[in-house]
Order: structure tokens, then C-alpha cells, then sequence
């Protein structure tokens, strides 16, 4: 089986209705992003931080996958497939993909604050004053900036070895997920689906699909 690795990003979701963070009424123009995405704003304001991931774990109660998350899934029966999302909602689990790699973390998650592999599966809000099993407070199990991306080498392993590559919904301007696809073979094709996706100077071996998750993935014909 040929294998296919997909870097999916917040646009993947964006037609399940959950919101972007850089398109217009995205996440990041109604908040401060180092305020509610980084450790200094975590260590600055401990509530606002664990409000904004509660507002975002209720609302993954409300929404569903898309036929984007569920053309992903489809794929398993004829390729190897693996994704990589910079994504922290669930919908490619919930669509039944079995190899998916979280690079930023996952909302349904929580960690102690002082000990990054108390992980516990979490489904509610998280409150101030909830411990972790070492007695430190949890917070969401999210990578903020300025921290490091623990499975990017498990990113980079499955990249390298791949054959055909698909881009989906993110503006990659978010480092290092964004140099994933300086790992991709020369010979093998990268699709990049993205309504507003740019060229891709430097890459001859990428397609531009410009058109929403949805739509762009019937084009691909695989
Ligand atoms: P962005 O908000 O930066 O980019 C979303 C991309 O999705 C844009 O390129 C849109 O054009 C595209 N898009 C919008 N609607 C779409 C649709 N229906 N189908 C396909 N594409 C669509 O989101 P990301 O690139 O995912 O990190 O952002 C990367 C990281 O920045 C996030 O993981 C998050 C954020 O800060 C952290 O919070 C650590």
C-alpha cells in the first residue's frame, strides 16, 4: 500500500464550525494570543487561560465531523494513512482515522502544570484548584508557543517516508509543523487543499487545490 501522510490545520474544521485562528473572525482576532497561549499568559492569568479552552471543549460537544474528516477515513482502505494535525478538536477520531498524531495537544486532554506527562483524558471544564496526581494544578494539554512540540520527531519520521502528501486548511505560518513538508521526497506529490492557499515557490512537486476541505478533497481523485 502507498502511504499518505496528511498536515491538516484549523481549516479542516472550520466547515464543521469551528472557528479558524487567522481568517477574518478567527480565534486569534477576538483574543489575545500570548494571553491565552503561552506559558506567560498561563502564569499570568490562570483563569482566562483555563475559560478559553472550557469555551472550546463545550463547544466540541456541539459540533460533528465533516465529509472532509470522513474522506480521510476512507482513504485507510487503500492507502497507509497517517495524520499529522495541528488541530486539538477530536473530529478525525470521532471520523474513525486510526493514525493521528497531535502535534498542538488535544482539548480533551488535561496535564499537571508541573509534570508534562500526567496526562489524563478530560471531558468538562477544567477548574482552578484541580489537581494532578502530584499535587499540581492541571491545565490543558495543549503546546503554547514558546514551547516545544514533542512529537514533531514522530511528525518528521512519517513524513519522510511518504508518498503522496496532502496539505488541508492551515496557513503555515505556525513553525515547526509548517517544515514538515521540507521532509517530503521531491518525486512525491503534494496537494495542498486551502481556498486561499499561495503558490508554493520552490516545491515543483505541489498542486494547489483552491478550494474548502469538502470540495477539495473529491478533486483529488486518490
Ligand atoms: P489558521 O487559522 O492559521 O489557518 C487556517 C487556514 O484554513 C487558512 O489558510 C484558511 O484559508 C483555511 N481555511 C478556511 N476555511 C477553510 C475550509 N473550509 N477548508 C479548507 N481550508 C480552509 O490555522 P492553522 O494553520 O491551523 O496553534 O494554525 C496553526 C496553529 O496556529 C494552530 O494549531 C494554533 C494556532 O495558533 C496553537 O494554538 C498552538
Amino acid at each position: 500500500m502507498e502511504k499518505i501522510v496528511v498536515l491538516t490545520g484549523a481549516g479542516i474544521s472550520a466547515e464543521s464550525g469551528i472557528a479558524t485562528f487567522r481568517d477574518a473572525n478567527g480565534l486569534w482576532e477576538g483574543h489575545d494570543m500570548y494571553a491565552v497561549a503561552s506559558p506567560e499568559g498561563w502564569h499570568r492569568d490562570r483563569e482566562l487561560v483555563l475559560e478559553f479552552y472550557n469555551q472550546r471543549r463545550r463547544q466540541l460537544n456541539t459540533v460533528e465531523p465533516n465529509a472532509a474528516h470522513y474522506y480521510l477515513r476512507e482513504l485507510e482502505d487503500r492507502y497507509k494513512v497517517t495524520i499529522i494535525t495541528q488541530n486539538v478538536d477530536d473530529l478525525h477520531e470521532r471520523a474513525g482515522s486510526s493514525h493521528v498524531i497531535h502535534l498542538h495537544g488535544e482539548l480533551r486532554k488535561a496535564r499537571s502544570e508541573a509534570d508534562e506527562t500526567l496526562v489524563y483524558d478530560w471531558t468538562g471544564d477544567i477548574v482552578l484548584g484541580q489537581k494532578a496526581a502530584d499535587g499540581a494544578q492541571l491545565r490543558p494539554h495543549i503546546v503554547w508557543f514558546g514551547e516545544a512540540v514533542p512529537l514533531m520527531e514522530e511528525a518528521i519520521k512519517e513524513t519522510i517516508t511518504v508518498d503522496i502528501m496532502l496539505i488541508i486548511g492551515t496557513s503555515m505560518q505556525v513553525y515547526p509543523a509548517a517544515s514538515l513538508i521540507d521532509h517530503v521526497r521531491p518525486t512525491a506529490p503534494i496537494y495542498v487543499i486551502d481556498p486561499n492557499a499561495t503558490k508554493l515557490p520552490g516545491y515543483t512537486n505541489a498542486h494547489i487545490i483552491r478550494k474548502k476541505a469538502t470540495e477539495g478533497v473529491i478533486d483529488l481523485g486518490l
